[in-house]
């Protein structure tokens, strides 16, 4: 099947190449000529595990390509929105002038039959508002909403085998036309026994927020319960693992620490606020406030519990964070609670340092003031402190002895709950984790 995807980011990119793994002739279309040259030498412009290797893969059987030229749609039977929905500046709601952009521009190369097929989080109402802009400029196309539930650094595996498809068509109905087009394009994955759901559009859209709500939701529970355990002198870890054991609960998604950050859950929980407010629904979602705020608060908690760990005050004292990615396996920085810190330590008079395997030069963009060292041993040489705010696994598996030679004091803050505090302390750190006594 001929497909486009517009938006080759972290989601159109690793889509592009999947479609193509899974046997489609695919065009990736993006504004950014550094991106889209990059994309074009089999080059993934930020870094997610086994991208490279798969867009050399699909570029070596010629059914991917990559260009500028939104003209380049025409002929693709499935045309895939999948431009990101930043924030709005100084706004909680969703900035939908990208989405709006690629629908306005794919109308004029549409035919009878094609597919609009949105996989961007947008807010509900937005996947009506755009059916009816392609029903006037092509009325034998459809609009699809079929959001995409994908994880940094686990994005390829997660599109090639995602564990469930949500089909949002107009009518809700299984019958309706659009259904077995995107059974044709996802035939692989549906055949290993991926469910899939057809609803209507506002539910598919909602489906997307709603989830990605719950997720966030699940993570300032367990912070509450960390700040809870602080108070009462209880381990937030072990609580977790004993809550986990229900499986009504569930342990995934109940590691506390410093906080969600990235690109989605913080934008996408206030955006849904926002719509909610819109919609005169704005009371069931206050409580997304709420998991905002204790969000926040972790960031504030962490940078209280460095200056206890230096004694009382920041000034001078040489910091060293290990991590300035949102999460491991990805060098995404945006509202990463790793960097936000390490900016908040050096605000307050500490000198701070910053390593991390793959994401140093968005860091770096970022939040230009800090100093970053890309050998993590150069890094924590004479630090009087060493924060681990991104569990990668190579900061897991630090060894405390070795360590203890380089450093100035042996003072550790695990904002990951990843260390083995016994471990640590009989290696002579001080050590410091969140929620755990
Ligand atoms: C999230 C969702 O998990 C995806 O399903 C969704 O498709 C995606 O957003 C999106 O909307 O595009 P992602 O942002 O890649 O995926 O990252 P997550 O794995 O969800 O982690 C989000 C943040 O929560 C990270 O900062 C992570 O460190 C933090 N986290 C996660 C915790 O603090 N504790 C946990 O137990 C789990």
């Amino acid at each position: 099947m001929r497909i486009s995807v517009i938006g080759c980011g972290y989601l159109g990119a690793v889509h592009a190449a999947c479609m193509a793994k899974l046997g489609h002739e695919v065009v990736g279309i993006d504004v950014d000529e550094r991106k889209i040259a990059e994309l074009a030498a089999a080059r993934a412009p930020f870094y997610e595990p086994g991208l490279e290797d798969l867009l050399r893969e699909v570029q070596e059987t010629g059914r991917l390509s990559f260009t500028t030229n939104l003209a380049e749609a025409r002929g693709s039977a499935v045309h895939f929105v999948c431009v990101g929905t930043p924030q709005k500046k100084g706004e909680n709601g969703a900035d939908l002038s990208f989405v709006d952009a690629a629908a306005n521009g794919i109308l004029p190369y549409l035919s009878p039959g094609d597919l609009v097929v949105g996989k961007s989080t947008v807010p509900v109402g937005t996947a009506s508002r755009l059916a009816e802009l392609v029903r006037k400029e092509q009325p034998g196309a459809h609009l699809v909403w079929n959001p995409e539930f994908l994880r940094e650094g686990h994005a390829v595996s997660d599109t090639l085998n995602p564990d469930r498809f949500v089909y949002g068509v107009v009518d809700g109905s299984e019958e309706h036309p659009a259904v077995s087009i995107l059974d044709e394009v996802y035939s692989a994955p549906l055949a290993s026994g991926t469910p899939r759901l057809v609803t209507d559009h506002p539910t598919a859209e909602l489906v997307k927020t709603a989830a990605n709500s719950f997720l966030a939701t699940k993570i300032s529970f367990i912070n509450a319960m960390a700040e809870l355990c602080e108070a009462a002198g209880a381990d937030v870890s072990q609580l977790a693992d004993a809550i986990g054991m229900d499986d009504r609960i569930g342990r995934k998604f109940l590691n506390a620490g410093i906080g969600f950050g990235g690109g989605c859950l913080p934008k996408d929980i206030r955006a849904f606020m926002a719509r909610a407010g819109e919609l005169g629904a704005d009371q069931a979602l206050t409580f997304l406030r709420e998991v905002d705020a204790i969000n926040m608060r972790r960031r504030t908690r962490v940078v209280e519990l460095s200056r206890e760990l230096c004694g009382g005050s920041l000034l001078g004292q040489r910091i060293t964070v290990l991590g300035a990615a949102f999460k491991p396996e990805s060098d995404d920085v945006r509202d990463s609670p790793a960097l936000s810190i390490a900016a908040q330590l050096q605000l307050q008079g500490a000198v701070v340092t910053v390593t991390d395997p793959k994401a140093l030069s968005n860091a770096y963009q970022r939040f230009p003031e800090l100093n970053y060292e890309a050998d993590s041993g150069t890094a924590v040489q004479d630090a009087d402190a060493l924060l681990l705010l991104t569990e990668w696994k190579e900061y897991c598996d630090l060894d405390p002895y070795e360590l203890a030679v380089s450093v100035s004091s042996k003072r550790i803050l695990d904002g990951r709950n990843v260390l083995d505090p016994s471990k640590w302390r009989a290696a002579g750190w001080t050590y410091r984790g969140l929620g755990r006594s």
